[in-house]
């Protein structure tokens, strides 16, 4: 049975993991720092940049908990779901202080945001609760927390990106990286919770973007994956060019023309786009780059335009579909993903329908797919009533999973013959004696490593022979 509260193909919103990196980093540190991330990319993002300024203070990331001086969980709000995993998870840190008096707990990212002052009251072993954009105080507050002290930052900023701070790259497997290029969100999605635990969006500096791309690749990263909320809305000013200069503007589709123009060999992906907001001029972009991947991830949310006004998404049904329409045109074959929501204040049958006949209509890749969880002070907590039953969401969810495992199992049953491309990331996870990578199309292919000299990083031209509908499986071609 499929844990409903958590439904995945692929789900972008990972359930703690623990992160230190790769090489032994305790030596040269006076103390040790733990750190678990949940949620989404970004907030493993941010928990990179978090390591990185922890280390200039002095700590040092170690994979055991029990090593740990500070104990740092990165925290999701986005369904209610999130947040009592992490409430779980303190009450096992209880018990390691027990024991260890002195060990300070801090808790981050939105969780820490959206309670602020008030999680101290209801966690009473928490020492430290830090907002997105406060992580620079970090240092600061953990000595407060040192003095004894409870450390509270939860302050939002309208500047804040980052920019200048290389991330530590924790639990890496040196092909690919994240990169945030820009924080916050402005749409006003109803659902959602993240305006209000992230803030207003921003957009870093190009110059720093391309900077932190090139110098993965000169490090070894084949990919990088360009992060923002919105990343359409991506939009920078190079206020050192005067106002005539054409160059003085970067729009999402110029900053990914940059960053690809760093090497043939660097893959670029990029999350999350806006079905109001992904431009003509981007996916010509994407087409005009081979190394600018074949992937979009398009969340529509719902397929019924009444349900989509509720939700504040600004399309409807048929523009949803037109954009779909403009991506297969303009990029045959390219890899299309969807977030979808069942269960939505309001939501009928039919609405339901139409959630599945668009589905079909997308011909979705891969879905991350759930239902809906009203979180306070969102503009649908305050506007309308979660009067969908439980039971009838976990139907209705399923029945959404049914139909994307039907589409992927289809999807990857038209690519057995193909050739793809292979970025190598590493072994498979079944088998030492087998590769495991992703084609242009973010489909993760597996292939036999025996009789080729191929090497963690390296592109693989794969000839795709079998698949199940989370993998395909394959052979190297021979020239
Ligand atoms: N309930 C369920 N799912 C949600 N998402 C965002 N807010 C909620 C919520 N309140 C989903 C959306 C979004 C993805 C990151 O999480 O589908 O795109
Ligand atoms: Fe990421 Fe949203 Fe969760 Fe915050 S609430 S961690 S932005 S998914």
């Amino acid at each position: 049975m499929q844990d409903l509260m958590n439904t995945k193909i692929h789900d972008e919103t990972r359930q703690g993991e623990a992160f230190a990196p790769a090489a032994a980093v305790t030596a040269a540190y006076r103390k040790k720092f733990y750190i678990e991330s949940y949620g989404c990319q970004m907030n493993f993002a941010d928990s990179e940049i978090v390591a990185a300024i922890l280390n200039e203070s002095g700590f040092g990331a170690t994979r055991n908990v029990e090593d740990a001086d500070l104990i740092l969980l990165n925290t999701c709000s986005i369904r209610e779901k999130a947040e009592q995993t992490v409430r779980k998870r303190l009450t096992e840190f209880r018990k390691i202080k027990l024991v260890k008096p002195g060990m300070l707990v801090g808790v981050l990212g939105c969780m820490a945001e959206r309670l602020k002052a008030k999680f101290l009251e209801e966690e009473k072993l928490v020492d430290l609760v830090v907002g997105p954009d406060a992580y620079r105080t970090l240092p600061d507050l953990v000595e407060e927390a040192e003095g004894g002290h409870k450390a509270v930052n939860v302050l939002l900023s309208r500047e804040e990106t980052y920019a200048d701070i290389s991330p530590v790259r924790l639990n890496s497997n040196g092909v690919s990286a994240f990169v945030s290029i820009m924080r916050g969100c402005n749409n006003m999605c109803s659902f959602c919770v993240v305006p209000f635990t992230r803030g207003r969006e921003r957009s870093r500096d190009t110059p720093s973007i391309v900077r932190e791309c090139t110098d993965l690749f000169n490090s070894g990263y084949r990919e990088v994956t360009l992060l923002g909320q919105n990343v359409d809305s991506y939009y920078w000013v190079d206020e050192s060019l005067p106002a005539t200069d054409s160059r003085r503007t970067i729009t999402f589709a110029l900053l990914l023309e940059s960053v690809a123009a760093i090497s043939p060999l660097l893959r670029v992906r990029f999350s999350t786009s806006h079905p109001k907001d992904i431009t003509d001029e981007v996916l010509h972009t994407i087409a005009r780059h081979k190394n600018i991947c074949n992937y979009i991830h398009l969340p529509v949310q719902s397929g019924s335009t009444r349900v989509l006004q509720l939700m504040n998404r600004t399309y409807t049904r048929e523009w949803y579909m037109a954009r779909i329409d403009r991506i297969r045109e303009l990029i045959p074959g390219c890899g299309i993903s969807s977030d979808i929501i069942a269960g939505f204040c309001t939501e009928t049958e039919e609405d339901h329908q139409d959630t599945l006949s668009l589905m079909e209509y997308s011909q979705y890749d891969y879905g991350y797919m759930f239902f809906y969880s009203e979180r306070p002070g969102t503009l649908a907590a305050r506007r309308y009533q979660d009067d969908i039953p439980l039971d009838v969401k976990k139907r209705r969810l399923q029945e959404i999973v049914d139909m994307q495992y039907r589409l992927s199992l289809e999807s990857n049953r038209q690519d057995i013959g193909k050739t793809v491309e292979v970025l190598i990331e590493g072994d498979s996870k079944k088998s030492d004696q087998d590769w495991m990578g992703r084609s242009s199309e973010n489909k993760v292919i597996v292939f036999p490593k025996a009789g080729f000299d191929f090497k963690k990083g390296d592109y693989a031209t794969v000839r795709v022979t079998d698949c199940n509908k989370a993998t395909l499986m394959g052979k190297v071609k021979e020239e």
